[in-house]
C-alpha cells in the first residue's frame, strides 16, 4: 500500500474518547515492550511517529492514526508489566477490554508476541480471547531479526503449538522482514 498520509489523531482512556468516523480500524496488541509502537512505525516507514521506548509501559493509552485518511492504526497499551500497580493493570484489563469486544469498526486484531520466546500466559489468554470471539486476528513474532535463521523456525514452531489457531508472520521492525506479507492481510482485511 502506498502511504500518502500518517498522522497521530488522538489518545484514548475511556470510550468517550474513541474516534467516531466509523472508519474501519486494525488494532495492536501485546504485552508491554513487545514492539507494538516500533511495528506501527516500520510498517508507515514514518520514525517516531508512535512513540517507542526501553522502558516497558511506554504506551498507556488507546492511541489513534490515521492512515490515508481512510484507516486507523490503533496502538494499545502493553499488558503483563509486572512492575504497574494492581489498579493500573485492573485499569488495563478494562480500557483494552472495552474497547477490544465493543469496536465494530475493527477489522483486524494484530497480536504480537516476542519471536524469541515461548507465548507467555497472558498471551495465550489474549489469543484464546480471540479465537473464542472468531475475531479476525493474526500472530506477528516480532523482533525476528534477533534470532538465527534455524533458530527463528524452531521458535516459530514453538509459537505455532502454543497458538495452534492462528496464521504467524514473522517480522523485524529493524529490517523490515514481514512487511509485504503484513500489508497484504491488512489490506486484505480492509
Ligand atoms: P509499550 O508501549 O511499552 O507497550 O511497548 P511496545 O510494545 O510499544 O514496544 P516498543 O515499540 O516501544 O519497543 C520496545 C523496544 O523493543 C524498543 O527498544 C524497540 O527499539 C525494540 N524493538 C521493537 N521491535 C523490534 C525489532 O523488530 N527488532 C529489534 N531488534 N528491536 C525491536
Ligand atoms: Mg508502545
Amino acid at each position: 500500500m502506498k502511504i500518502t498520509g500518517a498522522e497521530f489523531v488522538k489518545s484514548a482512556f475511556n470510550e468517550s474518547h474513541w474516534t467516531t468516523d466509523g472508519l474501519p480500524e486494525i488494532a495492536f496488541l501485546g504485552r508491554s515492550n513487545v514492539g507494538k509502537s516500533s511495528l506501527i512505525n516500520s510498517l508507515l516507514q514514518r520514525k517516531g511517529l508512535a512513540r517507542t521506548s526501553n522502558t516497558p509501559g511506554r504506551t498507556q493509552s488507546i492511541n489513534f492514526f490515521l492512515i490515508n485518511e481512510t484507516f486507523y492504526f490503533v496502538d494499545l497499551p502493553g499488558y503483563g508489566y509486572a512492575k504497574v500497580s494492581k489498579t493500573m493493570r485492573a485499569d488495563w484489563g478494562k480500557m483494552a477490554e472495552e474497547y477490544l469486544s465493543k469496536r465494530e469498526s475493527l477489522r483486524l486484531f494484530i497480536q504480537l508476541v516476542d519471536a524469541r520466546h515461548k507465548p507467555t500466559e497472558l498471551d495465550k489468554q489474549l489469543n484464546e480471547w480471540l479465537v473464542f470471539h472468531q475475531k479476525n486476528h493474526l500472530i506477528v513474532a516480532t523482533k525476528a531479526d534477533k534470532l538465527s535463521n534455524n533458530k527463528l523456525n524452531k521458535s516459530l514452531q514453538e509459537i505455532e503449538q502454543a497458538l495452534p489457531e492462528s496464521k504467524i508472520i514473522a517480522y523485524s521492525a529493524t529490517t523490515g522482514k514481514g512487511r509485504d506479507a503484513l500489508w497484504r492481510e491488512i489490506e486484505n482485511s480492509l
